[in-house]
């Protein structure tokens, strides 16, 4: 049997000025330092503004940090943008790409979102591709179809479960309070295991972590990590305050 080490994850999204995104980045540090630490790895991805602070603030604990998006690229003429070598370079292990925010806001296609997560597995980076259907795609019955082409147009050819993080994320179920039911959860997540095993390979397929996102609570996560293709949780809401996010992280 394998295990897969669940993952709690933090998405800030645009949100934490330098004071209270450092007390929540310290908040939960100094949780992890005085233990006992929750079984799962804890990562958090502050706004870009944030991250040399944020890693900084939380050295020598275990809590991982991350970016919310990345560029394909290294570097060069690209005004706004930042590189996973840049981010790196601060400290992240982590870089989530393709969220459905990023997707939505600024037209990512899945070829975006694949070169992107490419460039940040070459940096280093654990890439988190996040995929995930709309209300009238489920309604349509087309949840399956679209979340296969989103994992298959988003992987990297190099993907491998210590390079790559898979988040199912429902779009209608992010910032709604509208969490899927765990059958919900655990039909994707275990069609998204199928797809990778086919792709993969069984082993690689079996040790790869997927996330679900879309208002997870720290009243819900228990449900949703103890079904058995949850690997984990991208946390946005729930994952600006330190007893939510580590109720979270606690249900694992
Ligand atoms: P939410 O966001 O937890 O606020 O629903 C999840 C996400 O978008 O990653």
């Amino acid at each position: 049997m394998t295990t897969r080490r669940k993952l709690i994850a933090g998405n800030w999204k645009m949100n934490g000025l330098k004071a209270d995104g450092l007390a929540l980045a310290k908040g939960l540090a100094d949780k992890l330092k005085a233990g006992p630490a929750p079984a799962c790895d804890l990562l958090v991805c502050p706004p870009f503004t944030l991250i040399a602070a944020v890693v900084d603030a939380v050295a020598g604990s275990t809590l991982a940090v991350g970016g919310q998006d990345c560029h394909a690229k290294t570097s060069g003429a690209h005004t706004g943008d930042t590189s996973p070598a840049m981010l790196a370079d601060l400290g992240c292990g982590y870089a989530i790409v393709g969220h459905s925010e990023r997707r939505t806001d600024h037209a990512e296609s899945d070829a975006v979102v694949k070169a992107k997560a490419t460039a940040a597995q070459a940096a280093g980076l654990i890439a988190i591709v996040c995929i995930g259907e709309t209300l009238a795609q489920r309604d349509a019955g087309q949840t399956m179809d679209i979340n296969r082409s989103q994992l298959l147009g988003s992987l990297p050819d190099g993907a491998t479960p210590e390079n790559t993080v898979i988040a199912y994320e429902p779009v209608w179920a992010i910032g709604t309070g509208r969490v899927a039911t765990p059958a919900q959860a655990q039909e994707v997540h275990a069609a998204i295991r199928a797809e990778l095993t086919k792709k993969l390979g069984g082993e690689a397929a079996a040790k790869m972590r997927i996330l679900y996102g879309g208002s997870m609570k720290p009243d819900n996560a228990r449900e949703l990590l103890a079904l058995p293709d949850v690997d984990g949780g991208l946390i946005g809401g729930a994952s600006l305050k330190v007893a939510d996010f580590w109720g979270i992280a606690e249900s694992c």
